[in-house]
């Protein structure tokens, strides 16, 4: 039997390999998640998805800076009800696990997205508490301990597949937050969403994002996601799916030596396309085995014992 160096089982999910899709990128329908899967993801994450259908912000929503994008779509989504169809259809047409991520204005919206994502097939869940550009929801909830513990302990209570609870880096102390989101329930932390960025136009003077103000994400944001994971590492028992700014294979290792057990890609796969997915667990694989690993799985925070 030959041994797949890069399977990996996270909260209780099993992963043909550790490389997810980010939610946001491709993940707003059933088409676009079964030609993820197709090129080679371990596991999906789908776009965040709300109680309610949401249009999201008019344009310009992404704008592109030096080494990454900075959007502020404003969480356009069909709402749960209608989403419920897309995830039936990824069911039936893939394999690997499917996580739902879901956003709402409060504990019960979180809960009944959540509840209804599941009933629908969804193998686990991830909460957007840090979503840093629509007001009443993301980043306000992420970043307030008080408001986080209610969501998390809320949505816990409604589901029993794995939780996951996706941080901003938009915070002074993530890992306290990380330990908040833990201890109200969550089997794994995201970490992380996108920084608070601007650009203006310097002819017009203007904002270029209608929404003013968005989220940095890509190369960019890698050093502080990994930072982040870094220090989520050392101060929570649960595992951690990294993401920001991974578009190689050394990226993801990185990730994975800092401490996350999986990791997520997003922008690399908005600039690459989906050929991303087969060179980073191809660079991956070739780096376990040169280095006499018998499994991905045992570089996990490996940076923290050296
Ligand atoms: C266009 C775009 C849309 C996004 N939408 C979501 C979303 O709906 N929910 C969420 O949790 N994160 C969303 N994100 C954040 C990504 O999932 C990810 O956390 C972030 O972009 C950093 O990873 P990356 O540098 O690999 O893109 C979005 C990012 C981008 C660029």
């Amino acid at each position: 039997m030959v041994l797949n160096c890069l399977e990996v089982e996270v909260a209780g999910l099993k992963f043909k390999n550790p490389v997810l899709l980010a939610a946001g990128i491709l993940g707003i329908t059933a088409e676009s998640l079964v030609r993820v899967a197709e090129a080679g993801a371990g596991g999906l994450v789908t776009k965040s998805i709300g109680l309610k259908p949401r249009r999201g912000y008019p344009n310009p929503t992404v704008v592109q800076v030096n080494c990454g994008l900075i959007n502020a779509m404003g969480l356009p989504n069909p709402g749960i009800k209608a989403f419920s169809e897309e995830i039936r259809e990824v069911k039936k047409r893939t394999e690997i696990p499917l996580i739902v991520s879901v956003y709402g204005y409060s504990a019960e919206e979180f809960a009944e997205t959540a509840k209804q994502a599941i009933e629908a097939g969804a193998d686990a869940v991830e909460l957007n508490v840090s979503c840093p550009h629509v007001e009443k929801t993301g980043g306000e909830i992420g970043q307030n301990p008080e408001l986080l513990k209610e969501v998390v302990g809320k949505v816990k209570d409604r589901i029993s597949k794995p939780l996951l609870v996706k941080l901003s880096p938009n915070v002074s102390d993530i890992a306290h937050l990380a330990e908040v989101a833990v201890k109200a329930g969550a089997d794994a932390i995201t970490a992380i969403n996108t920084v608070r960025a601007m650009k203006i136009d310097v002819r017009t003077g203007h904002p270029i994002l209608a929404n003013k103000t968005g989220g940095l994400s890509g190369p960019a944001i890698k050093p502080i996601a990994v930072r982040c994971i870094y220090e989520i590492y050392e101060r929570v028992k649960v595992p951690i799916f990294g993401c920001g700014g991974i578009s190689n294979w050394r990226d993801a290792i990185e990730f994975i030596l800092a401490g996350a057990s999986a990791v997520q890609v997003g922008t690399a796969v908005a600039v690459k396309g989906l050929e991303v997915f087969r060179a980073i667990t191809k660079g991956m694989e070739a780096y376990v085995k040169r280095r006499g690993f018998k499994s991905v799985e045992e570089i996990v925070g490996l940076s923290h014992s050296l």
